[in-house]
This record gives structure tokens, C-alpha cells and sequence, in this order.
């Protein structure tokens, strides 16, 4: 056994610089926790690809990133719509030429009992949730396999735990877990790693928007605080991203990471 330093593919320690020279891809970036994950790899030095459907969020984003010394390119994509993933992909790694890390974020919620959800709900919720990133993996790969490159989505507690009133979404989370761990597997010996993060609740528009239920029993929305009664900061879940698509998590991949203050310990 040499010294650590003769392993394959040592590297000294980067740092809270670790993306310097690198993109990074956040879809969902206009808002919420996409939002946190665009500054968050722009902290570390990346140029980072916005993607989002809304355009004045995606203003603001760039306008902050730059402000803040960072490349920005923002990509208005509704990613529900197959053939405009491939446009946005397409642009995404013609920017800089290369995509080092790429975060699943972007999701829409359906707050609903069972028995309501319609073809067009569950169509909506998976078509966003779980195909889109399926898709847009896809489109980037003779990107993302050069730069031996991170992918990391954002997945639920309710992607790994039964939950009411969620079936569509937390079908859509299940799925969108077991994928990446499926790509991980696929693409693992072209030195792809590919992982997961499952917050609880997350301070953000998506959490803490929407009328009650009717019918519904409200206190099912406390499973998803930390033990400390808390929600998590989007910031927080970022942070996990970051650290997933870093290369100080260069030997961890197909792995689900619980971002939810260990509501499900
Ligand atoms: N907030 C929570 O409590 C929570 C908990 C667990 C997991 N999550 C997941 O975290 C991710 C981010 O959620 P958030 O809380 O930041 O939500 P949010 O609503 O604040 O932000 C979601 C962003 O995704 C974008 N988006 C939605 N559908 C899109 C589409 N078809 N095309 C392009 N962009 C689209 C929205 O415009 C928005 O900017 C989602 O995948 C969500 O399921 C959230």
C-alpha cells in the first residue's frame, strides 16, 4: 500500500473553490431551492447554466450571479415539452463547451387526495418531475461523459416514504431516485456518478403555498420538519448538491442522501 497520494485520481483539496473552470447546469433556477443551488455553485467558482420557465426569474438570477462575479447563462425551457430540452441541452453545452455538473431541480407539487388526480395531474407532475430529467441527462451525455461529470436531483422524503395526499408526486420522486440510480450503474464505469438528495420541508414557495385540503389531515405536513420543528433553508439543500456534484465526493455515487434535519432518522 503506497501513500494516499498514489491512489488514482488524487487531487489536493480545493476548497470552497472546487467548480473553478467548471459549468454547472441548474434547472429550476428562478426560484426556491434552484435558486440557492445557482448561487451556490457560482460561490464556488463555476459558470452556471440557469434553466427555468420563468423568464423574470431568470433575469433576476443572472443579474445576481453576475453581480456577484459570476458567468451566468440563463435558458428559458419549459422542461414539461421534450423537443425544447434538447434545444436548451443543445445550448447549454455549446456555452462554455463542457458541463461538469448538472442538478435536477426544477418540480412541480399535487397536493391532492387519490381519488382526485386526473390524467392531465399525474401527466403534469411526472412529465415534469421525473421524465425531464431522464430527458435532459440524456441530451447532455456526450457532454457530461468527457468531463467525467456529477448529476444530482433533487428528489423528497416522499420519493422514499409513503405519504398521503401526494401519489402522483411521490410516484414521480420514487421513480426520479431509482433512475439516477439506474444511470449511475449504466454510466458509473465511464466515470459518471450520478446521486440523490431527499429534503423535508423546504422553506420555499412550494412548501408553504396552497389552501388546505379539504378532508386532509393537517398534521401529516409536520412529518417533514427536522427534529429541531424546523423547515430547511433552501441554502441548505444546496449546499448537499454541491457537495454531491464536488469532487470531494468523488467516490460516492447511486447514493440517496436525506437533506431533512433527521425527520426520518
Ligand atoms: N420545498 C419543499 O419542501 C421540497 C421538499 C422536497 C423536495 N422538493 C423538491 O425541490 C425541488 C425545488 O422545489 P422548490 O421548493 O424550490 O420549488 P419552487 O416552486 O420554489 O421552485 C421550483 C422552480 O422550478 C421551476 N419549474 C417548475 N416546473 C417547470 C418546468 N416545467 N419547466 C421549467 N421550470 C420549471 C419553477 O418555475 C420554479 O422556478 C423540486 O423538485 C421539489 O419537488 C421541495
Amino acid at each position: 500500500m503506497g501513500q494516499p497520494s498514489d491512489l488514482p485520481g488524487h487531487r489536493e483539496f480545493t476548497g470552497r473553490r472546487a467548480f473553478t473552470g467548471q459549468v454547472a447546469v441548474v434547472t429550476g433556477a428562478a426560484a426556491g431551492i434552484g435558486l440557492a443551488t445557482a448561487h451556490a455553485f457560482a460561490a464556488r467558482g463555476a459558470a452556471v447554466v440557469c434553466l427555468d420557465r420563468d423568464p423574470a426569474g431568470l433575469a433576476d438570477v443572472a443579474a445576481q450571479l453576475r453581480q456577484a462575479g459570476a458567468e451566468a447563462l440563463t435558458i428559458e425551457v419549459d422542461l414539461a415539452d421534450p423537443a425544447a430540452i434538447t434545444d436548451a441541452a443543445d445550448r447549454a453545452a455549446d456555452w462554455r463547451g463542457r458541463v461538469d455538473a448538472l442538478a435536477h431541480v426544477a418540480g412541480v407539487n399535487l397536493y391532492a387526495h387519490a381519488a382526485d388526480v386526473t390524467v392531465a395531474d399525474w401527466d403534469r407532475v411526472l412529465n415534469t418531475n421525473l421524465r425531464a430529467p431522464f430527458l435532459l441527462t440524456q441530451a447532455l451525455l456526450p457532454a457530461l461523459l468527457p468531463a467525467r461529470a456529477a448529476v444530482v436531483a433533487v428528489s423528497s422524503v416522499a420519493g422514499t416514504q409513503g405519504w398521503p395526499y401526494l401519489s402522483a408526486y411521490s410516484a414521480a420522486k420514487g421513480g426520479l431516485t431509482v433512475l439516477m440510480r439506474s444511470l449511475a450503474v449504466e454510466y458509473g464505469p465511464q466515470g459518471l456518478r450520478c446521486n440523490v438528495v431527499c429534503p423535508g420541508s423546504v422553506a420555499t414557495r412550494m412548501a408553504t403555498s396552497g389552501p388546505p385540503l379539504p378532508g386532509a389531515d393537517p398534521s401529516i405536513l409536520k412529518r417533514g420538519l427536522g427534529l429541531t420543528g424546523r423547515r430547511a433553508r433552501p441554502d441548505e439543500v444546496a449546499d448537499a448538491i454541491c457537495f454531491l456534484a464536488s469532487a470531494e465526493a468523488s467516490f460516492i455515487s447511486g447514493a440517496v442522501l436525506p437533506v431533512d434535519g433527521g425527520a426520518f432518522a
